[in-house]
């Protein structure tokens, strides 16, 4: 039985639908991404897969295989107090709280999960730091080592590279690959199409109703694929003509350079899990 399956999910606020008709799987080993424009529900989602708002219909079920305990879990940025008033290494060890039950300290195996994962996210020398002293990369950093403490075998990521700089999200993203092929089964909400269909197994599109769950192949030959990415490639040179009137300068044109040699979504269709 897969680990998560959600049927019918309809989603949303106050009585207000955001979402609806979602109906997806996440099965040990996948590296499922999760795309949609603005406000199309992907945050609510994974919310609700965390069991932290309701569906307002519909089910999601989790297989006997997967505690809630062996989830980690990053929120959207924005979602985490950016002044929390606690060090990094209480904030990072939190992370391991529900494996501690009812026992009322960290044992011995947890600090080292937590150390081990502080160097992984190159934070080890700023444990006793306050979390409201570090710059923005530096907190998200903080809340990915967090929830990796957490994820023995499923991580639930919500736009985890927003406010990385370039080599550490690289090797964030080296590091998801890893833990994926170790057995880790990853969720992750994502703008970064690149990233996206390079390392991801299934793709879930969500829009006002889902427009697409299935193979990344299968996505890449798709329509919706084709529509959403030009839209994608749009509002990018809008964002680049913006920042060009602004800055003066001419920005990096990784879309029309890709384009012009073709390889782009051939790139992808051969960048299967690499
Ligand atoms: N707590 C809330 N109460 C009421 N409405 C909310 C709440 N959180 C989100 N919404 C609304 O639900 C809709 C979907 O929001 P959500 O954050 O899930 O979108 P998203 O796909 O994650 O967007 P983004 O790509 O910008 O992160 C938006 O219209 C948003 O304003
Ligand atoms: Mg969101």
């Amino acid at each position: 039985m897969a680990y998560i399956t959600c049927r019918d999910l309809k989603l949303g606020y106050d009585g207000r639908v955001v979402t609806e008709g979602i109906n997806f799987e996440v099965e040990e080993g996948d590296y499922l991404c999760i795309i949609g424009e603005n406000g199309a529900g992907k945050s609510t989602l994974m919310k609700a897969l965390m069991n932290l708002n309701k569906p307002m219909s519909g089910s999601i079920v989790f297989s006997d295989d997967i505690k809630r305990n062996e989830i980690g879990y990053l929120p959207q940025n924005k979602e985490f107090q950016r002044d929390f008033p606690a060090s990094v290494g209480e904030i990072v060890i939190s992370g391991c709280l529900s494996k501690c039950g009812w026992r009322p300290f960290y044992n011995r195996s947890e600090k080292k999960i937590a150390e081990e994962n502080m160097k992984r996210m190159d934070i080890w020398e700023l444990r006793k730091k306050c979390y409201r002293e570090l710059s923005g990369g530096q907190q998200q950093r903080v809340l990915l080592a967090r929830a990796l403490c957490a994820a023995g075998k499923l991580l639930l990521l919500d736009e985890p590279v927003t406010g990385l700089d370039y080599k550490v999200t690289c090797e964030f993203y080296g590091l998801l690959s890893e833990l994926n092929r170790a057995g880790v089964s990853i969720v992750m909400v994502s703008h970064d199409l690149e990233e996206a269909m390079g390392h991801s197994n299934k793709i879930l599109q969500i829009g006002r109703e889902q427009v697409f769950f299935g193979d990344k192949n299968a996505y890449l030959m798709s329509e919706s694929w084709k529509s959403f990415h030009q839209h994608h490639k749009d509002h990018c040179h809008q964002n680049e003509n913006k920042q060009k009137r602004i800055t003066g300068y001419e920005p990096d044109r990784k879309f029309e350079e890709a384009d012009k040699n073709e390889t782009y979504d051939a790139q992808y269709r051969g960048g299967d899990r690499s």
